[in-house]
């Protein structure tokens, strides 16, 4: 197990909040330099199918020693199958809506390994329809899930790596919308709660560097899951790719795994508050 220390402390900085030791991220002197997560404990909202999933499966090839779903849905075929090859796979019915539930979650995660070292917000939803038409429930509803969800999984779970002396890294799911329109499946609030996501990344980063916490954010394009299974069924799908710019297709939720596996480890030590886009290049929407 990595040690749930206070090597690397800065004296200094230390002094200035008593609060908790300053955890410096900076590697130790026998530290490998190999990307893995092995002796790692991670949990991911939403975990249960679609890119939460695929994230799991990629952090588990990469050694992690636990991971953990916090999932709102019970777990389908897709799952069980993962956890066959991964009997570490394992699944906690969560409502990210909930603080009450993400806390009994994280402490159930810390109860049966004995820590915790990264936290994947990435459960969310859509709806797409003209802007004209939303309703404030309709938003309320979006900014409750993908904003507040978002932000409280992020604040339990750096409670608990201090709680601990864990430097610990939180990855949360944004979005290509958080730049740009997506004239593919429209929707005005859904874009603005993915920019609300990756910008809260850049405050969070900042407040919690000093206790060796990192946080960041990775901006999927279109990647096939339940929530984009329609996009392909447009009549004018061939044509959108055509002029699409970038690569004319949907990713496997996998592909977006290697960039989270990075952020969650100690290989990514320097590198906080940034957001990854990892869309085949979204060109010319
Ligand atoms: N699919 C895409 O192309 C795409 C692109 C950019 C960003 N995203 C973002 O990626 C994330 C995952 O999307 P997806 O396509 O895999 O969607 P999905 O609908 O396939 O999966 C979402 C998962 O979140 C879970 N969930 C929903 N509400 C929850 C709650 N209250 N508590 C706990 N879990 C809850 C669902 O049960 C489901 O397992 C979302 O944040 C989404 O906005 C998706």
């Amino acid at each position: 197990m990595p040690p749930v220390a206070t090597e690397n402390v800065a004296p200094d900085a230390a002094k200035s909040d008593t609060s908790a030791p300053y955890l410096s991220t900076l590697p130790a002197n026998d530290f490998s330099w190999q990307i893995t997560l092995a002796e790692k404990v991670v949990a991911i909202t939403g975990a249960n199918r679609g890119i939460g999933l695929g994230i799991a499966e990629v952090c588990l090839a990469n050694l992690a020693t636990n991971v953990y779903s916090l999932d709102l849905m019970e777990p389908g075929e897709e799952f069980a199958t993962l956890q066959k090859r991964y009997p570490n796979f394992q699944f906690i019915q969560t409502d990210v809506t909930s603080e009450e539930s993400v806390e009994k979650a994280i402490n159930h995660v810390v109860e049966a390994t004995g820590r915790i070292d990264g936290l994947v917000a990435n459960a969310g939803m859509t709806k797409h329809q003209p802007a004209l038409k939303f309703e404030r429930p309709e938003l309320e509803q979006l900014f409750n899930l993908n904003v507040f969800g978002a932000y409280f999984c992020a604040q339990i779970a750096a409670r608990k790596f201090i709680e601990l002396g864990i430097k610990g890294s939180i990855v949360m799911t944004s979005s290509m919308t958080s730049y740009r329109p997506n004239r593919a499946a429209p929707s005005a609030p859904y874009g603005a709660t993915k920019a609300a996501v990756r910008n809260m990344c850049h405050t969070l980063a900042m407040e919690w560097s000093k206790h060796g916490i990192r946080v960041n954010s990775i901006s999927p394009g279109f990647v096939r899951t339940a929530m984009t299974y329609y996009v392909e069924t447009a009549p004018d799908w061939d044509l959108k790719m055509q002029y699409y710019g970038g690569m004319p297709r949907l990713a496997d939720p996998r592909e977006l795994g290697g960039a989270y596996v990075y952020l969650l480890s100690d290989s990514s030590s320097y590198t906080s508050g940034i957001d990854i886009p990892i869309a085949g290049i979204v060109g010319a929407w």
